[in-house]
């Protein structure tokens, strides 16, 4: 009788237990929403977080399409957010160095902020001296929408940049898709269509920090490109044209090099940039294929980034404008804080024939995919 009684109590036990751990995988299944407050002008902002069967966990907003912060494992399994951010949709509305951000409708910069299409002008808006830089999809609330499925928690997010936004032409319909993989992948897909001949050039604004955001700067971090040639450029970081071999210069990452190493060599690209702030020609196989662009590795937590990306240009940028933000967590951003792998089609190919084309059109839709894999050594 007292056997039977235990059996039973037991087997309760156990049934209570595989019930509590379902409803644990469950949470954890399931995409977490919560609100980031109202804009300026009244309109809801979200955060959602993305999360793994590993424990990696991604928060990006709807506000900009920004990633504001991806916790990552170092090699003894402690997990730390490895980007930096702001700890309010205020930060993000106000801030100026596109932290985190989806940046549009082009990427980088535009000389003199107007190009020729089709044979018209088109003036945009000046935002960086006398230059376009970036575009203002990162202080725009997009339309969100949970798309998770066997390849990971997913978040879609849209966009409608009119015809004539910021002088650009065509109504461009945009779409970002946020996917995180139990590889420990964040995975970004961008498409789009116009319904008028424009230009587009879509990337990621993550500023890194493998030691934790916040943790000091970046220059013991060790960064590989696969890249041969990079595009030097002028005063104004408007690239001449010219496609330069990094062979002997500080620019050459093909084997892996601390960042710190020679960016305060007596070279005058370095000069101008004031430390890495320029795009790389990515060596390529197939053209459009997601290929390996670069690597990036920090010694103390064993953490390793790896970027995929189907186009074929990388701007490393090293931080050199954060001039101390005030970030997340009480922590303050510094020159050199952080490094950006902003994978994009060249600066100011709208004026550059011989650079790959950034025209869209109405029949043939946009496409670009970026990978940030993490791992530990
Ligand atoms: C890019 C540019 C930099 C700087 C940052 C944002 O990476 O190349 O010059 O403008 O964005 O602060």
């Amino acid at each position: 009788m007292r056997l039977r009684a235990t059996i039973i109590v037991m087997l309760g036990l156990f049934i209570a237990n595989i019930a509590a751990s379902d409803s644990q995988a469950e949470a954890k299944s399931k995409m977490q929403k919560h609100s980031f407050g109202k804009t300026e002008d009244g309109q809801q902002t979200d955060i959602y977080i993305l999360s793994n069967n590993r424990g990696m966990e991604a928060a990006i907003t709807n506000y900009g399409g920004t990633v504001i912060s991806l916790k990552v494992p170092d090699r003894n399994g402690k997990f730390e957010d490895v980007v930096l951010g702001y700890d309010s949709l205020d930060g993000y509305a106000t801030g100026k160095a596109y932290i985190g951000a989806t940046v549009g409708r082009y990427a980088n910069r535009i000389a003199h902020a107007r190009f020729i299409l089709n044979g018209t002008i088109f003036t945009l808006a000046k935002n960086d001296g006398d230059n376009h830089l970036h575009g203002g999809f990162n202080k725009r609330v997009w339309t969100a929408r949970d798309v998770s499925s066997s390849a990971g928690q997913a978040l879609e997010l849209t966009y409608l940049s009119k015809d004539g936004e910021e002088g650009f032409p065509g109504n461009l319909s945009v779409k970002v898709v946020y996917t995180l993989t139990d590889q420990n992948e964040l995975k970004i897909d961008y498409s789009g269509t116009t319904d008028k001949d424009t230009v587009i050039n879509l990337t990621n604004h993550c500023y890194f920090n493998l030691a934790g955001q916040g943790n000091g700067d970046i220059l013991q971090h060790q960064l590989l490109i696969r890249a041969d040639r990079f595009t030097p450029v002028d005063a104004a970081l408007i690239p001449t044209g010219e496609l330069r071999s990094v062979k002997g210069t500080p620019f050459d990452f093909t084997t892996e090099t601390a960042i710190g190493t020679r960016i305060d060599q007596d070279d005058p690209q370095l000069k101008l940039g004031r430390g890495y702030d320029h795009n790389w020609v990515l060596n390529r196989g197939t053209a459009g294929s997601l290929s390996p662009a670069a690597q990036v590795y920090e010694p103390h937590s064993g953490r390793v980034l790896e970027v995929l990306t189907t186009e074929p240009g990388l701007q490393f940028y090293t931080g050199n404008f954060l001039d101390g933000i005030h970030g997340k967590e009480g922590k303050v951003y510094k020159r050199r804080y952080a490094l950006c792998l902003e994978t994009q089609h060249f600066p100011d190919s709208p004026n550059h024939p011989d650079f790959p084309s950034t025209v869209l059109k109405p029949s043939q839709p946009y496409k670009s995919t970026t990978v940030y894999k993490f791992s530990t050594r």
